[in-house]
């Protein structure tokens, strides 16, 4: 066993390591990654078994408390999540005060950030009853914020939350729904979004729940905490590579030029040019999570009668980059991002949401990590050295005016 408190010692050493490509900040009992093998593992469950048999309620469950829930538990969990679905009036009326063609991840954010002003108490991070109802506030409450982002953009009423249905469907509802009509959930699309959503929930310490943990590790509430967590999801190279995988596949298909043009493109590192939804620091043999998504996009198309030319052409930009040196000899395998955006689009959520969605899933691993690190007597605050590349120490300027 390693003695922890050898390796929290300063040493005088400091180790160069840009994107923390070797380091290891922190132990955690959450998710295990083998990306050589494309293993992947919630609290040491397969994470294919995770999305046949769970619900993405018993998988935030399992993730936040580390074991599967009884069914009295998960049905005093989810009760709890239904009751709590309700946003404050006046928070509803910062969705006003923002433009309404604002990107919905950044008003997600702003609204997340904002639910700390409300919850004044959850400044207190030693206080467990706290954290346990922040805990189910931000499940409850985060579907809501995103559903009324989505309903901004439009310029859509806002529904309130219908507590008798489940936490995928009441999302649907207030996505898709209006005051107008009653609104009837697709099973196909209910069912596809919570294996998405659950194959989202976890992936140890990406950009995102590394940020929800540095922030988390000053002691500064979970809402704060999370908040940043959604800013750092928001970038392309993270969970904002679906939305521009699906950017990448219209402009494929609207400029006529064709995938192995593109991918020749790609090759050639034309500025900005890269193939979306391509590649991940850890996995380097494939994704398991891009190969679920895949089989759904297939079913989920098949099922609501969609036929869409983007599939074809993401299927046969996998095909011409898997066989081609450039992607092998990198070990650039499709990621989770690569197929989600067109199972979305079918479902009729426009590009901007796709990340929304992501964020959406990816909550319960955030919570799980912000409290496995507010918990941990070990952690300290985050904070990482650097190696100083600037002037050496200078005179001030002899006879310079007074700034
Ligand atoms: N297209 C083309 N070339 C790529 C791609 C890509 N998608 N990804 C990596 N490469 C190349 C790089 O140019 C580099 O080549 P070089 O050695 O000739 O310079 C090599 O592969 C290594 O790439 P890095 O950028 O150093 O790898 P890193 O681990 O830092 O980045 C990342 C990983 C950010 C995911 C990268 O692969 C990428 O930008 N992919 C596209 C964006 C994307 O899909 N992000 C989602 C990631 S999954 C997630 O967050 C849910």
């Amino acid at each position: 066993a390693i003695d922890i408190s050898t390796l929290t010692k300063q040493t005088g050493l400091t180790t160069l390591d840009v994107g923390f490509v070797n380091t290891a900040a922190t132990r955690s009992a959450i998710t295990y990654i083998d990306g050589d093998k494309g293993i992947l593992r919630y609290r040491g469950y397969n994470i294919a078994d995770v999305a046949e048999h769970s619900s993405f309620l018993e998988t935030a469950w399992l993730l936040i408390y580390g074991e599967l829930p009884t069914a009295e538990e998960l049905e005093a969990f989810d009760k709890r999540v239904r009751r709590h679905t309700l946003i404050h009036e006046d928070l509803r009326r910062i969705f006003d005060a923002l433009p309404h063609d604002a990107h919905p991840m950044s008003v997600l954010s702003s609204a997340v950030s904002a639910l700390s002003t409300y919850y004044e108490k959850s400044r207190g991070v030693n206080d467990p009853d706290e954290i346990e109802l922040s805990t189910i506030r931000l499940l409850s409450k985060l579907p809501v914020i995103a559903a009324y982002a989505h309903k901004k953009s439009l310029g859509h009423a806002f529904l309130y939350p219908d507590n008798s249905l489940s936490f995928v469907d009441n999302f649907l509802r207030l996505n898709f729904g209006t005051m107008a009509e009653p609104y009837v959930v697709n099973p196909v699309v209910s069912k596809a979004l919570e294996r998405l959503l659950i194959l989202h929930a976890d992936h140890e310490q990406n950009a995102s729940t590394s940020t929800v943990r540095l922030v988390g590790s000053t002691e500064s509430n979970i809402f704060s905490s999370i908040s940043a967590g959604i800013n750092a999801l928001y970038g392309p190279l993270h969970g904002g590579a679906n939305e521009a995988v699906l950017e990448m596949l219209q402009e494929i298909k609207d400029s006529g030029e064709g995938v192995e043009k593109f991918v020749e493109r790609v090759k050639n590192k034309e500025p900005g040019v890269r193939l979306m939804g391509f590649g991940h620091r850890v996995y380097k043999s494939f994704d398991p999570r891009a190969q679920l998504v895949k089989e759904s996009a297939d079913e989920v198309l098949e099922a609501l009668g969609v036929q869409d030319d983007l599939l074809d052409i993401a299927k046969e930009l996998e095909a011409v980059a898997l066989a081609d040196e450039y992607f092998i000899s990198r070990k650039l395998y499709p990621n989770v991002d690569f197929y989600t955006g067109v199972i979305y689009k079918a479902m009729g959520f426009p590009p901007r949401m796709f990340t929304v969605l992501f964020a959406i899933g990816r909550l319960p691993g955030w919570i799980a990590h912000w409290r496995e690190m507010n918990d941990d007597p070990a952690t300290r605050i985050g904070r990482p050295q650097q190696l100083y590349t600037g002037s050496p120490a200078r005179e001030w300027p002899e006879g310079r005016p007074e700034g």
